[in-house]
């Protein structure tokens, strides 16, 4: 058996496309422009990179972009007094801070800052009890591409069993949050879970966000899984995936490739997270099952 390939790029052009859409006609409705802020601190390359292709995506859909690049000494009240002007700006809808941040400045203290309802990347301790009771917030853009790549293989998720492997703020537990208001059964595995084959064995659906290059192999998977590789690992053979790829390939129903699978999906995520917050901020109706 071979997987079907799960075309990430494709699905997150499509949906940049239609973010584009509403974010003009939200343009004739509002007056102005949906905004976001993004924030890089210091140089390291990997973050400049993304923070450059986001800017890109978000002129490319219509919105605004404000970036802010702070020298690496930047003192943490320095970064607050420029979020709290960012939370007072009506031009600015979404705020992003780039992480990792530089070691002598608290991520927790700056996330808390950021207003939860400019809060795009649902980073906040109020989004993610949002996400945890089923209320309206922001949710993580990379587990929220997940779920929509999941629902565009599966059409439903609901009953299936599903695994999540790695518990971050950012990926894990959210995943597992989103998966259960979609009615699935979720494990939520980590660096302590006995025997994880035999968890992966059981599911329908594996998302692996460890971090670790070919740490799932493909004589775990149950045969006709959908495979989700949140990793994004570089190597010495290149950009490498937390599945083993070759291995899983031949036994899944599903997977997504690394790079060109969850990637993409995150920054449009990003995109659509940013156009929720500039309707809710304007006061605009937004039918969100429409993007
Ligand atoms: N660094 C790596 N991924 C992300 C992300 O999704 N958001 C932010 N703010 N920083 C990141």
């Amino acid at each position: 058996m071979s997987a079907r390939i799960i075309d990430g790029k494709a699905a997150a052009a499509r949906l940049r496309e239609r973010v584009g859409e509403f974010a003009a006609a939200f343009e004739g409705t509002a007056g102005r422009k949906a905004g976001l802020a993004v924030v890089l601190v210091g140089d390291d390359p990997a973050s400049a990179v993304y923070v450059r292709s986001k800017g890109k995506a978000t002129l490319a859909a219509n919105m605004t972009s404000f970036e802010h690049r702070l020298p690496a000494d930047t003192t943490e009240d320095a970064l607050i007094a420029l979020v709290d002007t960012l939370n007072a700006d009506p031009a600015v809808d979404g705020i992003l801070v780039q992480l990792p941040l530089p070691r002598h400045i608290r991520e927790a203290a700056v996330l808390t800052r950021i207003d939860p309802d400019k809060d795009v990347d649902g980073f906040h301790p109020v989004n993610a009890g949002r996400l945890a009771t089923g209320l309206n917030g922001f949710v993580p853009c990379t587990p929220l591409g997940c779920l929509m790549l999941l629902k565009d293989e599966l059409g439903d998720v609901s009953g299936k069993d599903a695994v999540v492997i790695g518990r971050s703020n950012i990926v894990g537990k959210p995943m597992a949050a989103l998966l259960t208001a979609a009615s699935a059964t979720v494990t939520l595995a980590h660096s302590r879970t006995r025997d994880l084959p035999g968890h992966v064995a059981r599911a329908d659906i594996v998302v692996a966000a460890v971090g670790i290059p070919h740490f799932v192999k493909g004589e775990w998977l149950k045969p006709g899984a959908t495979v989700i590789d949140v990793g994004i690992n570089r190597t010495d053979d290149g950009l490498v995936g937390d599945v083993d790829f070759n291995g899983a390939a031949s036994v899944a129903g599903a997977i997504t490739p690394v790079p060109g699978g969850v990637g993409p999906m995150t920054i449009a995520c990003l995109l659509r997270n940013t156009l929720v917050a500039a309707h809710r901020n304007a006061g605009v109706a937004l039918d969100k099952d429409a993007i």
